[in-house]
């Protein structure tokens, strides 16, 4: 047990080597059925679960992504409650947890497939209609040919009725966004490689269906029997309280970082087919640690966070406003997360310090003093090292963003920190 003590330093603990899940395999049932970054490792999130949680209660994530967390509460008997305001996270998440009857699919799926060649009239399905804008945004990433076939794919998608049949294949229909487009593959931010041989939609897209439907298939019969839920809201945690009206029992998270991903960006074209605007900056200003998120009037309760803005503010205004921001806004989302959380409850954060121009930036630290300020008891620490791959590990020394290349970056993230905030 560690001291709820503001100046109890983290970075002092042992690391917990059994929290580093070393080479597990984290692809099993429907856990990759779309690129995601910074995804949790499940047999993480699964332990903290069945460690802190029993089972037919209620685990949250509000920032659920890809929906890592929700699947593994499901597995072990949970109901789960995911929120996120990114519209990729909202369908791959429901669509990772809630599994289609086996041979429902199979029969919608050939159904659909006949759809889809050119002896059944696909040339003559007349190219989806996105808004003037939305379609230049595309035109900009996805060959002629593809763009082509992409929308009149997207056009025979929205014609589907039953609903889960219809968000399995957005969910497929996004995941090959960035194949068969000018992405180049190994970027996070979108960058375009003009040199890229792009593939075919419609056998891409095949192949990808395919390959969901074999891990629907396994998860289907992992959970027969099962009387579990998953109740899945694309929203603003910071309004948390607004959409979700069960008592929750268990608050499971790891949370966005300051300046680090654009989710926006990173799905970028994912995002203007499923919103179907070009208005990319103004929804990147709702999402916490954005560049673009609007500065809060709000006070913020840790002295760790204005001494680390105070020193920032020296050497990088802009910096030091976003960082503040950043707190604020986590902040007012933990305030929203306690009106959800029963009396008793347990809130987990998966988080790791960083350094932006040579400030640490202990969001640790920082996170635990906001929710005990709160009334919440700092339960246990876990410092676990990080195999590397599932989240990034370097970061440009000028800019402080995220980075695959090795060459004079540095190593932000060799382990990471699990509270365990107790609600009195
Ligand atoms: C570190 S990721 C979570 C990844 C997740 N644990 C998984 O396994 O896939 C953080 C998430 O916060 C979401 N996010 C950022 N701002 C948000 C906001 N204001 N409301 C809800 N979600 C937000 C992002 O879209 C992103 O999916």
């Amino acid at each position: 047990m560690s001291e709820a003590d503001p100046v109890f330093d983290f970075e002092e603990l042992e690391l917990d080597t059994s929290w580093a899940f070393e080479g597990a395999d984290t692809k099993y049932l429907t856990h990759d059925i779309h690129r995601y970054p910074a995804k949790f490792i499940p047999q993480l999130a699964r332990r903290i679960i069945e460690e802190y949680s029993g089972k037919g209660e209620v685990v949250l994530d509000p920032f659920c992504g890809s929906g890592t967390a929700l699947l593994e509460a499901r597995l072990t008997g949970r109901n789960a409650i995911g929120v996120d305001l990114n519209p990729v996270a909202y369908y791959v998440s429901k669509v990772k947890t809630n599994p289609i009857e086996p041979r429902s699919l199979k029969r919608q799926w050939e159904r659909f497939s006949q759809k889809l060649s050119p002896i059944f009239g696909f040339n003559k399905v007349p190219p989806y209609q996105l808004p003037e804008k939305a379609l230049e945004v595309l035109s900009a990433w996805i060959p002629e040919r593809q763009l082509e076939d992409m929308r009149r794919l997207f056009t025979l998608i929205n014609e589907v009725e039953d609903e889960s049949f219809r968000d399995f294949l957005l969910v497929a229909f996004s995941n090959i966004q960035k194949n068969c487009s000018w992405w180049l593959m190994k970027s996070v931010k979108p960058t375009r490689n003009f040199k890229k041989k792009v593939p075919e939609v419609i056998p891409t897209f095949t192949r990808q269906v395919e390959r969901m439907r074999k891990k629907n298939d396994q998860l289907w019969e992992r959970l027969e029997g099962s009387e579990t839920w998953v109740k899945v809201y694309k929203a603003d945690t910071r309004e948390l309280s607004s959409v979700v009206s069960d008592e929750v029992d268990l608050i499971l998270f790891s949370p966005p970082y300051v300046t680090s991903y654009e989710y926006i960006d990173v799905h970028k074209l994912s995002v203007v087919w499923l919103e179907q605007t070009k208005e990319l900056r103004e929804l990147k200003k709702h999402f916490i640690g954005s560049a673009s998120a609007k500065p809060k009037d709000v006070e913020i309760r840790s002295g760790t966070a204005e001494r680390i803005a105070a020193k920032l503010d020296r050497k990088d205004k802009r910096l030091a406003r976003a960082v503040r921001t950043y707190f604020a806004d986590m902040q007012l989302s933990f305030e929203e997360m306690d009106r959800v959380l029963k009396t008793g409850g347990v809130v987990a954060i998966v988080i790791g310090n960083t350094k932006l121009k040579g400030v640490e930036i202990k969001n640790a630290e920082v996170f635990a003093e906001m929710f005990t300020d709160m009334g919440y008891s700092l339960e246990r620490v876990v410092k676990r090292p990080i195999p590397g791959k599932n989240l990034p590990t370097t970061r440009d020394p000028k800019t402080g963003k995220f980075t695959s290349a090795k060459n004079g970056h540095v190593k932000v993230y060799p382990h990471e920190f699990i509270l365990f905030l107790r609600k009195a």
